[in-house]
C-alpha cells in the first residue's frame, strides 16, 4: 500500500437540502476510501472566508459565501491511496454541465453554482491538509483499519 493520504470533503448546503449525503458517503465507501473523520455543522462567515480565501475578489466570490454558510453542511475527511485525486476524479468537473455521467456532479447537478460537492484541490499541494485542518482536531480524526482493506490493497 503506497501513497495513502487523506483528503477533505464536503456536502455542500444544496446536497444536504436534496438528501444526497448518504449516496456521497456510499460511493466513496464503495470505492473502497476510508472515512476517518465527519462533522454535520453549519459554516460560519469567517470559516467560509478562511476555506474558499484563494477566491476572494472573484466577482462569484460573496454568493459562494452566502451559498456555503447558508444551511448545513457535512464535512468529512476521507482516507486512501491517491485519495485527494481520486475524490476529485469520482466528483467531476467544478460545472456540473461540463461533468461526465458516472461522476457525482455529473449525475446531481445541473449549475456551476450548485455543485452539491466540494474535495480538496489535488493540484493545489497542501490544500487537503491545510482543509482539514481547518475543520478537525486531530483528535477528531480516526486511525482504524477497514476490515476489506487486505483485499483492496495489493
Ligand atoms: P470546490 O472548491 O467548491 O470543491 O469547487 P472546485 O474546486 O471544483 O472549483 P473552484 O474553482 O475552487 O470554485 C469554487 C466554487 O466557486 C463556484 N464558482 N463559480 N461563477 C463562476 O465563474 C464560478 N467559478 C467557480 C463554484 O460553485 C465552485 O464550486
Ligand atoms: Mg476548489
Amino acid at each position: 500500500m503506497s501513497g495513502v493520504e487523506r483528503t477533505f470533503v464536503m456536502v455542500k448546503p444544496d446536497g444536504v437540502n436534496r438528501g444526497l449525503v448518504g449516496e456521497v458517503i456510499s460511493r466513496f465507501e464503495d470505492r473502497g476510501l476510508k472515512l476517518v473523520g465527519a462533522r454535520f455543522t453549519q459554516i460560519d462567515e469567517e470559516l467560509a472566508h478562511e476555506h474558499y480565501g484563494e477566491h476572494e475578489g472573484e466577482p462569484f466570490f460573496d454568493g459562494l459565501v452566502e451559498f456555503i454558510t447558508s444551511d448545513p453542511v457535512m464535512a468529512m475527511v476521507w482516507e486512501g491511496q491517491d485519495a485527494t485525486r481520486q475524490v476529485r476524479q469520482m466528483m467531476g468537473e467544478t460545472d456540473p454541465a461540463e461533468s461526465a455521467p458516472g461522476t457525482i456532479r455529473g449525475d446531481f447537478g445541473l449549475d456551476l453554482g450548485r455543485n452539491v460537492i466540494h474535495g480538496s484541490d489535488n493540484e493545489d499541494p497542501g490544500a487537503n491538509e491545510r482543509e482539514i485542518a481547518l475543520f478537525f482536531d486531530e483528535a477528531e480524526l480516526v486511525d482504524w483499519e477497514r476490515v476489506d482493506e487486505t483485499w483492496l490493497y495489493e
